[in-house]
């Protein structure tokens, strides 16, 4: 129903124009639209173009009612559609008989439709995936109605062979659903031929069950404090499921945590306990699903031993417990670290049974370190235990007597009992009735027993300590302190002095230096003969040749050297000598006649004597011989008295001359070494049978 007032407005507003038109052959229909939804009220006003008689026509027959027909003015009429059907579509004519005489005429179509409309058609489906979908869109109206469906700008069409296609009947068909075909489609309906047209979103829901993925079924971790483990449950499915979880053990919040959508849980500071079956559950309106993850916890093995370390006396025995812990179970072994071998469960001295460690009767070298070690494909992990005793005896000692000490020397070192050797007890005694003494050495310092009494007899024996204690002492051994001395003669090599003008040079060898090192050589010499001076010198204590030089030329003279250390000097070594004569440039025969006169004289002279003291020699013989009587006492001269020509001349007796002649020759001098034993001292005496070298 068309409002009364809004009708009058619009009435007026016609006339106006029709009174601005032209001519009187201008005629007009008037309309506000051509299109009439049945019902609607509709008014058509017809506009000449001067005064005349104004008649209606539809479908070139005229309308008679006086109620759809009214006029306006002179100029104007108007036709009234109330409440428009179907069958007040047509062509509306508008005729003229102009006062004029003239005729004139104009018409309009004017099209009426009903609808269209969607009826009872459903806006909303749900589809479960993968099955058909069918989407009808029920449309009605007059004249006939044109479908189209539409996706987001996108027509679909009728191609049988789309998955998604318009069927003949208007549905939309949409062959096994998937996800990503919910959405929202159009149903338009248009008038055929007129731009009439509707439009009705309709929504698709596509549902699916739930299903579970899991990532991984088995999952291994390590038992800790600060090993946190995840596990995932992914799961699909529309609506999105809900998911719950079945745990092996109590729900902890504190240490069990889950994401926004509980498809993952996470587990802080995984235990052992923590292991089993964990399964999640996926549920929707559709259905559920469930997985099943399993949860492997590994314990790394963890040691325990009932100590870290036992003291224990030599001869006694010692046990140590050990436990292990872990996941798989560890296997215990108990390892010898010194010999780096597993100490066996078979019965010995050194043996283990269920996890304890036992040696019986401790020898010092059970001491040291042993392992209680737990093997798993989880890990290792391992405990020291130090066993420790006293050290064991030293042996190979030997002991090397001073004055007034000893000092002990080891080839090896005792076996030390586990812990560092840190000293020694020496310890000493002169009887075996006597109470031992004893000295603490630090295993850094000489092993000497100090301040004893030289040249005596001590018994003594050592022994290691540690922390434990003191070990076995070594043997005993009897050792003689030495006595206290000065140095042994030096030895001069006499064969190889040598006497060249005024100098002399001797080898000297120091063969003992005595209980302290030689200091020096003191030497001093004198010519031999009434009144002469000693000169005295020294030499330093590495001299291996002891020279003299500035003698006086053909002079005899004696020298005695004396080695001195702190405790003395030594009993003078002697040597006596000749320096020779200057050269005088003598030939060799002249050097033999000489020899030879010298020689004869001295026979006549000796036998001259011999002659006239004992009535023998030659002269006796030849004036026997001559005076033809024999002389009583008379010596033949096969008996002589050994004066044969023989250069090797002896000592200071020898006559000057031959010396001179013998050193011009060899340059060489074989002398008389006097050797006095030098006085002992009283500690001494077994030094007493030194050989000697007296003429
Ligand atoms: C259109 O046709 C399909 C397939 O033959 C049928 O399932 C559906 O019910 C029909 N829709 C209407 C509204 O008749
Ligand atoms: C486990 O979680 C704790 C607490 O949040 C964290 O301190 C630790 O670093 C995590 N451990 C690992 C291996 O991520
Ligand atoms: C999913 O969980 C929510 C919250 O716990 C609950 O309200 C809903 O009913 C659950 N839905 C199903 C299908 O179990
Ligand atoms: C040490 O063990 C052995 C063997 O078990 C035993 O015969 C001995 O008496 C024990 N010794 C001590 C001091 O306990
Ligand atoms: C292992 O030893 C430790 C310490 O000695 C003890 O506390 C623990 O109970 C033992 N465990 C087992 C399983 O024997
Ligand atoms: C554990 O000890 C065994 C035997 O001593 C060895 O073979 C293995 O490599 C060790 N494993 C680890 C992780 O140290
Ligand atoms: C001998 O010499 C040593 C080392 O110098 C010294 O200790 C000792 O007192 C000396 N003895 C005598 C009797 O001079």
């Amino acid at each position: 129903m068309m409002d009364q007032s809004a009708l009058m407005l619009r009435m007026t507003v016609l006339l106006v124009l029709g009174l601005k038109s032209g001519t009187e052959a201008k005629m007009d229909i008037i309309s506000s639209k051509s299109d009439l939804e049945v019902g609607d009220d509709h008014l058509l006003l017809c506009k000449a173009g001067g005064e005349g008689e104004i008649t209606w026509q539809k479908d070139s027959e005229d309308i008679e009612e006086e109620d759809k027909v009214s006029r306006v003015d002179e100029t104007s009429s108007k036709l009234f559609i109330r409440k428009a059907k179907l069958e007040d579509a047509g062509s509306y004519t508008c005729l003229c008989d102009f006062d004029s005489g003239r005729k004139e005429q104009t018409f309009m179509n004017i099209y009426v439709h009903e609808g269209p409309s969607f009826g009872a058609t459903q806006v909303y489906h749900e589809f479960l995936k993968g099955q058909d979908g069918v989407v009808p869109c029920l449309v009605s109206g007059q004249p006939s109605v044109e479908v189209r469906w539409w996706r987001s700008q996108q027509e679909i069409f009728s191609h049988d062979g789309d998955r998604v296609w318009h069927m003949q009947n208007n549905s939309l068909h949409i062959k096994d659903v998937r996800k990503d075909d919910a959405g929202t489609y159009s149903c338009q309906a248009s008038i055929r031929g007129r731009p009439i047209k509707k439009i009705l979103p309709i929504s698709v829901v596509v549902n699916a069950p739930p299903t579970v993925n899991l990532k991984e079924a088995v999952k291994k971790v390590m038992a800790g404090a600060d090993n946190n483990v995840s596990l995932l449950c992914l799961v699909d499915g529309q609506p999105t499921p809900n998911i719950s979880w079945i745990m092996p053990g109590q729900y902890d919040p504190a240490r069990h945590q889950f994401n926004s959508d509980r498809s993952q849980l996470t587990i802080w500071s995984v235990s052992r306990a923590d292991y089993g079956e964990y399964i999640c559950t996926a549920s929707n309106k559709i259905g559920e699903s469930t997985g099943t993850i399993e949860l492997h916890v590994s314990e790394a093995p963890e040691v325990y031993v009932s100590a870290d370390k036992e003291t224990v006396s030599w001869g006694n025995n010692v046990s140590v417990s050990c436990n292990v812990t872990g996941h798989p179970f560890p296997q215990l072994y108990w390892i010898n670290k010194q010999s780096r071998n597993i100490v066996d469960s078979i019965s010995g001295r050194v043996y283990v049974r269920d996890g304890v460690l036992t040696i019986v009767e401790v020898a010092p070298s059970d001491g040291g370190l042993y392992s209680c070690m737990a093997v798993s494909t989880s890990g290792n992990a391992s405990r020291d235990v130090a066993v420790i005793t006293q050290p064991g005896p030293p042996q190979d000692v030997s002991v090397a007597p001073k004055a007034t000490s000893l000092v002990f020397s080891l080839k090896t070192q005792p076996i030390s009992g586990g812990t560092p050797i840190r000293s020694f007890v020496l310890q000493w005694r002169r009887g075996s009735a006597e109470k031992w003494e004893e000295t603490l050495v630090p295993v850094s310092d000489p092993l000497a027993i100090t301040s004893l009494t030289p040249y005596t007899s001590y018994t003594v024996r050592l022994a290691a300590m540690n922390a434990v204690g003191p070990g076995q002492f070594s043997t005993t051994q009897e050792v003689r302190s030495q006595g206290i001395r000065e140095p042994d003669r030096p030895v001069l090599s006499s064969d190889e002095m040598k006497v060249d003008g005024n100098a002399l040079s001797v080898p000297v060898v120091q063969l003992n230096s005595g209980s302290s090192p030689l200091l020096h050589y003191a030497i001093r010499y004198r010519q031999e003969k009434e009144g002469a001076k000693w000169k005295e010198e020294q030499r330093p204590a590495d001299t291996s040749i002891i020279s003299l030089s500035d003698l006086s030329f053909g002079e005899d003279y004696r020298m005695e050297v004396m080695a001195v250390n702190a405790n003395g000097s030594s009993s003078p070594a002697k040597l006596s000598f000749t320096a020779p004569k200057q050269a005088a440039g003598m030939t060799k025969g002249g050097v033999v006649a000489i020899v030879m006169g010298i020689f004869l004289l001295l026979l006549i002279v000796v036998d001259a004597t011999c002659c006239y003291t004992n009535r023998c020699g030659l002269l006796m013989f030849i004036s026997a011989k001559v005076l033809g009587r024999k002389v009583p006492g008379l010596k033949t001269l096969e008996e002589g008295d050994g004066t044969n020509g023989d250069l090797n001349l002896k000592g200071l007796d020898t006559p000057r001359g031959s010396i001179h002649q013998q050193q011009t020759k060899e340059g060489k001098l074989n002398s008389e070494v006097t050797c006095d034993k030098a006085p002992l001292t009283k500690h001494e005496k077994h030094f007493g049978d030194m050989p000697t070298m007296e003429a």
